[in-house]
């Protein structure tokens, strides 16, 4: 049984978390499946809740710097991102302090792990509540449209774990920009647009290559698939196809009839979602490849990529 749990229900749900069990719980990226990052069975109940591949490392969601601190070694670059973007929608990656304690399964044998303080204010609550380190990846089955609201996840993994925190629609709605940090690096655009890591960087920030012997996050390139197919930069709609519009776009599911990024990255998982329970076939209109609109089409052409 999963229990639906409300912000009144902060001690329960830490409780949970801290006795071993599955809380998923809202930030404001989209809702993570959380598990105490220290005990290595609770982390091993995420992978078989999602049936991930277990070679995905996991973000490890902290309440502060301090407590991401005592769990990862921080260079200048990155303290100067913690302090510029914390709490928020970015991830760092990060060498593994000495004394962290983690579950080998959270960083899936790498010597680094990807930190990140989540600005949402239950999940602040909870991360407080806990005092421990919490590892959540989205909360839905591997593969699948990430969670914006408590009903999505439900859907996907009712039954699956003890509880689901529900803390209403997440406000980005993108899952959160990961930088790693040697060399520096953009590992996956996301809430965080990345000329604003650049311009705290006072560089450009380059995507992570292969040859920087650095792991390229887990990025399968077919992810946040829905069940349709999907076409995109669709200037006009067949008819057996749903669109999804961005601007002035005449249909019933825009992303931003305002044209608004910000706006068109809080609908997108949700818009995908009921697109998909509707027609066999989606268009999207084109979005523009800027601040968020990087992260945006990202997720569209990783929902469009052939499945294999
Ligand atoms: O917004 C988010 O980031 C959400 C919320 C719940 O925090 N979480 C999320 O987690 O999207 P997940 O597991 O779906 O994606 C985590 C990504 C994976 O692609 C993984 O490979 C990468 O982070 N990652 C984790 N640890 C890493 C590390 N040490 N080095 C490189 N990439 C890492
Ligand atoms: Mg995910």
């Amino acid at each position: 049984m999963t229990k639906l749990l409300s912000s009144d229900d902060i001690a329960e749900a830490a409780a949970i978390l801290t006795g071993g069990g599955l809380v998923a719980f809202p930030t404001e990226t989209v809702y993570g499946l959380g598990a105490n990052a220290l005990d290595n069975f609770a982390v091993a109940r995420i992978y078989e809740a999602k049936e991930r591949p277990s070679f995905n490392p996991l973000i490890v969601h902290v309440h502060d710097i301090e407590a991401a601190e005592r769990i990862g070694e921080f260079s200048a670059v990155a303290r100067d991102l913690a302090q510029a973007f914390w709490p928020g929608p970015l991830s760092i990656v990060v060498p593994v302090a000495a004394q962290a304690g983690l579950s080998e399964l959270v960083t899936a044998g790498l010597d680094t792990v990807a930190i990140r303080v989540p600005a949402s204010d239950l999940a602040q609550s909870l991360l407080q509540a806990a005092d421990v380190p919490i590892a959540a990846p989205s909360a839905n089955p591997s593969g699948q449209i990430s969670p914006t609201m408590a009903a999505h996840v439900m859907d996907g993994l009712s039954g699956r774990v003890d509880a689901v925190l529900d803390g209403g629609p997440c406000s980005v709605g993108l899952e959160s920009t990961i930088i790693g940090t040697d060399p520096t690096r953009l590992l996956r655009p996301g809430g965080v647009p990345t000329e604003a890591v650049e311009a705290c960087l006072g560089r450009r920030l380059p995507a992570a290559s292969s040859d920087d012997g650095i792991v390229a996050p887990g990025q399968l390139s077919s992810h946040y698939a829905p069940n349709a197919t999907l076409r995109l930069n669709a200037d006009e709609v067949a008819d057996d196809e749903f669109l999804i519009g961005f601007g002035a776009v005449d249909t019933p599911l825009n992303l931003s009839q305002a044209a608004d990024l910000t706006e068109a990255a809080a609908n997108l998982f949700a818009m995908l979602r009921t697109a998909d329970a509707n027609s066999q076939r989606i268009a999207v209109s084109p979005v523009p490849r800027h601040g968020l609109g990087l992260a945006i089409n990202d997720r569209l052409e990783r929902a469009a990529a052939p499945r294999d």
